[in-house]
């Protein structure tokens, strides 16, 4: 199987700035990739090297063996893009859109009829179709985005933020069009995303980016065994001496290590689903009484914070996207 994304040593500098700083990707086909990181990483920097919108500073990008700079209009036709910001203008209706975006790809009519009937049914807009995209939800206007990013059957789909600002279940439907789409159209899909939940659910393989750099990459699940202390299990118990209990609890299998709080046993392990019965049980023997037991599991969030020593603040991050989404302000510069 090929790569449908390869990048080597890619680099973009702005004055002093390295808003990227040495990526090298193998990105196979048909695979999901995420790209993980805060606020000014430079995600949407490589998006936009990606999708030929600006030049490396250095080093190469090739999608399906195309040059990002050499064969420029070769990639735009193997790709589909999702910028960061809604992009879909609001005087036309969603229909209009879509074939106009399918007239730049020289669709026939015939052709664009079908291609857009069908997408704008897999979106759920298709009773919506000739209203204008000004009485849209933002929800359905970001799904208009996928469907038009698709028109022209691409290969390989780019999204930057595909869900940042929605609602929660919007963003559920979001996850469940690209799923769909995935398996049907056999997509590569790149998207970036703030949202472990969002990396986690949709992800074959996860790059966390941070300073222009790429700091780890491999599936969710190896991810998260890259670093340590894997599940946390907390322990609500009354009637028995916790600190003896935390001696006891040490030498379980799999248990790392044991904290008592207030009147909870918190226990590091490799394992909670294992720990948790001989656990149990071992209260319950020492004549215990049990009211909770909570199994917290890792998550991406923690694997982010080990390896860029800080959370990803979500919140933030929606408000500096609507601002930098659209592009970059022209006084700046390409
Ligand atoms: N045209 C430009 N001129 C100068 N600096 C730029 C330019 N474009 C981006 N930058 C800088 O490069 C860095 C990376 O920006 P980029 O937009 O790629 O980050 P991002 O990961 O997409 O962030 P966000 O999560 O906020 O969208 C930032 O420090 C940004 O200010
Ligand atoms: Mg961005």
């Amino acid at each position: 199987m090929g790569f449908a994304i390869e990048t080597d040593g890619l680099t973009k500098v702005y004055g002093e700035l390295k808003a990227l700083d040495g990526v090298s990707l193998k990105i196979p086909e048909g695979d999901c990739f995420g790209l993980l990181g805060p606020n000014g990483a430079g995600k949407t920097t490589l998006i936009r090297i990606l999708t030929t919108l600006i030049r490396p500073t250095s080093g190469t990008a090739r999608l399906n063996s195309f040059d990002v700079v050499g064969d420029s209009s070769e990639v735009r036709q193997k790709i589909g893009v999702v910028p960061q910001a809604m992009t879909s203008d609001l005087d036309l209706t969603g229909y209009e859109i879509m074939d106009i975006y399918a007239r730049f790809y020289e669709m026939s009519k015939n052709e664009r009829r079908g291609r857009i009937d069908e997408l704008l049914e897999m979106v759920g807009l298709k009773d919506r179709a000739k209203d204008l995209v000004a009485t849209y939800s933002g929800g359905m206007r970001r799904r208009l985005e996928i469907a038009r990013g698709l028109v022209h059957k691409p290969s390989i789909l780019i999204l930057d933020e595909p869900t940042i600002g929605l609602d929660p279940q919007s963003r559920h439907v979001v996850w469940d069009l690209l799923g769909n789409f995935r398996k049907q159209d056999r997509l590569t899909i790149l998207l970036t995303t703030h949202y472990m939940e969002e990396a986690e659910s949709l992800c074959d393989h996860v790059a966390i980016i941070d300073y222009g750099k790429i700091v780890a990459l491999d599936t969710v699940e190896g991810l998260k065994k890259q670093i340590p202390k894997k599940d946390v299990v907390e322990l609500t118990v009354a009637g028995v001496d916790l600190e003896e209990a935390s001696k006891w609890a040490s030498t379980v299998d799999t248990v790392t290590s044991v904290a008592v709080k207030d009147d909870r046993l918190i226990v590091s392990t490799d394992n909670g689903a294992n720990a948790i019965p001989a656990l149990v049980e071992g209260i319950k023997k020492t004549g215990g009484h049990l009211s909770r037991v909570l199994l917290k599991q890792q998550t991406l969030e923690d694997v982010f914070i080990h390896f860029t020593g800080r959370p990803i603040r979500e919140e933030e991050a929606k408000k500096v996207s609507y601002l930098l989404g659209a592009g970059v302000p022209t006084k700046w510069g390409r």
